[in-house]
């Protein structure tokens, strides 16, 4: 076999411990070398716990190493941008955590670093990793759903602030609440699933409803707290409306408070010969026959034990090693990030925004 690939991750927190971290120390061709987090005690525990050998409070000292193949960027999304050029044109090959990045301007300059670098440039879209979606990518491809016309998109939380006070709800940090957070998810699925159709124009509207409401408290996702008195000047809830070159549709809806009966991650097609709805995990396909539903879902199971954001982070290492054509490229994540900031636009102008 050839040398492991010997990577370091950059801001040891919630996704690094959760996932990132794991999955490159136990992937049989990567080792993990260093971590860098500007909280000495967070890096120093995530080193101890998997055994990392070298710890930065400075991302621009990691990339001064010489021996080192690969950066994965687990920072708040602001960072995304600035540690991740550097990184390219430091001659390293970078995995980002999602958004690509909080503005097209940033995003652009993503594209084009790994463009002018040639190393390798992917973004978290762990959700074309679910077994449905997998499954889903192929129906449609087969053609099995007919055309895809229209189709409806969300993740609707009825209580699930990331923690307010957190970066997550600090525009400057974050570039956005729930439409860039959990948008950048399921409208990236949506379209990858519809084929890659090309947005032509939007139209949106977001509200923030819950911030500063008595409710608030009761409101943070599980497990998170009040992490500082920061503020909120996020949306809590974005609705949206997209139309495609080849006449489609898709809507969408994303929120992190809502007065809903339950949370819903969903997605939705309406094609001319059958159609689907993917809610919470659980696939659905129909059409009618004989004047009765006709019911065609499948039956799931994923092989292995690795989860959708693992999967993803191998591929990464697979397109490293040029076994792979990459999923999803710095091209398709400028072109989502143009989507949610139309969306943005649309919203605080009250009109549609043409792409
Ligand atoms: N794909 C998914 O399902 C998913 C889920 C949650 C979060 N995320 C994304 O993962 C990223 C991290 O989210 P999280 O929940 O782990 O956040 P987090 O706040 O738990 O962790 C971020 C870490 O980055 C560190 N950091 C901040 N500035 C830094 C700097 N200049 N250099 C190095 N480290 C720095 C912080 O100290 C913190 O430890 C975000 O971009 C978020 O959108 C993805």
């Amino acid at each position: 076999m050839d040398k492991k690939l010997k990577g370091a991750v950059i801001g040891t927190g919630g996704m690094a411990n959760w996932v990132h971290g794991e999955t490159f120390l136990n992937h049989p061709e990567t080792m993990l070398v260093a971590a860098c987090d500007i909280v000495p005690e967070k890096v120093e525990a995530f080193a101890k716990k998997l055994d990392v050998p070298k710890t930065f409070t400075d991302y621009r000292k990691v990339l001064k190493m010489r021996d080192l193949d690969f950066v994965d960027i687990c920072t708040p999304n602001v960072l995304h941008s600035e540690i991740a050029v550097a990184a390219l044109e430091a001659g390293k090959h970078v995995f980002c955590e999602k958004p690509d990045a909080v503005s097209v301007a940033e995003a652009q300059k993503m594209a084009d670093a790994a463009k002018a670098s040639g190393k390798t440039l992917m973004v978290m879209r762990n959700n074309r990793y679910s077994v449905a979606a997998q499954f889903l990518r192929k129906y449609i491809g087969d053609g099995m759903m007919g055309e895809i016309y229209t189709g409806r998109c969300g993740w609707v939380r009825r209580r699930g602030l990331p923690g307010r006070g957190s970066w997550f709800a600090d525009k400057k940090m974050s570039g956005g609440g729930p439409l860039i957070d959990l948008g950048v998810h399921y409208i990236d699925l949506a379209m990858w699933l519809m084929g890659d159709p090309k947005p032509v124009s939007v139209s949106g509207s977001t509200y923030c409803k819950f911030a500063d409401n008595v409710l608030a408290d009761t409101l943070y996702s599980s497990g998170r707290t009040r992490e500082s008195d920061r503020g909120y000047d996020v949306e809590d809830l974005a609705i949206g409306f997209i139309r495609f070159a080849n006449g489609a549709s898709l809507q969408v809806e994303f929120s992190w408070a809502s007065n809903v009966e339950e949370e819903e991650r969903f997605i939705e097609f309406r094609g001319t010969r059958s159609g689907c709805h993917l809610r919470n995990g659980a696939l659905k396909v129909y059409t009618e026959s004989g004047g009765q539903l006709s019911d065609l879902s499948p039956r799931l199971h994923r092989p292995g034990n690795l989860n959708d954001h693992a999967l993803h982070l191998h591929h990464f290492v697979d397109v490293i090693k040029k076994r792979a054509e990459p999923i999803n490229t710095p091209e398709t994540g400028l072109d989502m990030i143009k989507i949610l900031s139309a969306l943005y636009e649309s919203a605080e102008k009250g009109a549609e925004v043409r792409l």
